[in-house]
């Protein structure tokens, strides 16, 4: 399972870029207005971070004519820039249209199997269901996720799998058992990710243990 990074906080990234388990990010225009900075100036500096790996970018047009255009600017801040369209009838006629062009697009805000359908068939290079979102309301956005995966396992389309809206730890785990392609999780979840407290209490014996034994490697 590939783990991007729901952010654009830049220290965020270079942190899970330290770590060595980055592999993409995913943004949107509220995680781009948490910055604080002009939403330009954040998301050139993350292309530039992360030059090698998957960013993705949202439009904020509704119409075809206007998603259309302002994925092609987008496209232009990088090679790595995968365009963020809205699952609406006209983002599904944009998808088609930059596919088509060669820009990489990633469907958003979708909320059920038919409509990841849909973004498949107009040919979209990822989908991202919102797992938490759906949860919000009682209904069960894994369930969701696993009528996804098996709907386009059925038809095997190659459309990737990004689940979104990721809330905690469980959530990653399910995504991870149901074989999903990519997880986009915010850095407080995979902080999360590392802990278990029987490591820190083992780790904490073993340390002990070692100066008992005046163990000393180097
Ligand atoms: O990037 C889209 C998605 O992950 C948003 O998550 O937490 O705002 O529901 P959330």
């Amino acid at each position: 399972m590939k783990i991007f990074v729901d952010t654009a906080q830049i220290e965020e990234i270079r942190k899970v870029k330290e770590w060595g388990i980055l592999d993409g990010i995913t943004t949107n225009p509220t995680l781009l207005s948490k910055t604080g900075k002009p939403w330009k100036e954040a998301a050139m500096e993350i292309l530039k971070e992360v030059s090698d790996k998957p960013v993705s970018l949202e439009v904020i047009a509704t119409d075809f004519e206007g998603m259309v255009k302002e994925a092609k600017e987008l496209a232009k801040m990088g090679d790595n820039v995968v365009i963020k369209i809205p699952f609406t009838v006209e983002g599904t006629k944009a998808i088609k249209a930059l596919v088509s062009e060669g820009i990489k697009v990633n469907v958003t805000l979708v909320f059920s199997p038919l409509q990841a359908l849909i973004a498949a068939k107009a040919g979209a290079t990822y989908v991202s269901p919102f797992i938490g979102r759906l949860d919000d309301i009682s209904h069960d956005g894994i369930s969701m996720l696993e009528e996804i995966i098996q709907i386009y396992d059925v038809y095997g389309f190659e459309t990737e799998i990004i689940a979104a809206s990721i809330r905690h730890v469980d959530h990653v785990r399910r995504c991870a058992l149901l074989g999903v392609d990519i997880a986009t999780i915010p850095f407080k979840v995979i902080q999360q990710m590392f802990k278990h407290p029987l490591t820190d209490i083992g780790l904490t014996k073993f340390l002990e243990d070692a100066k008992k034994a005046n163990i000393s490697i180097i």
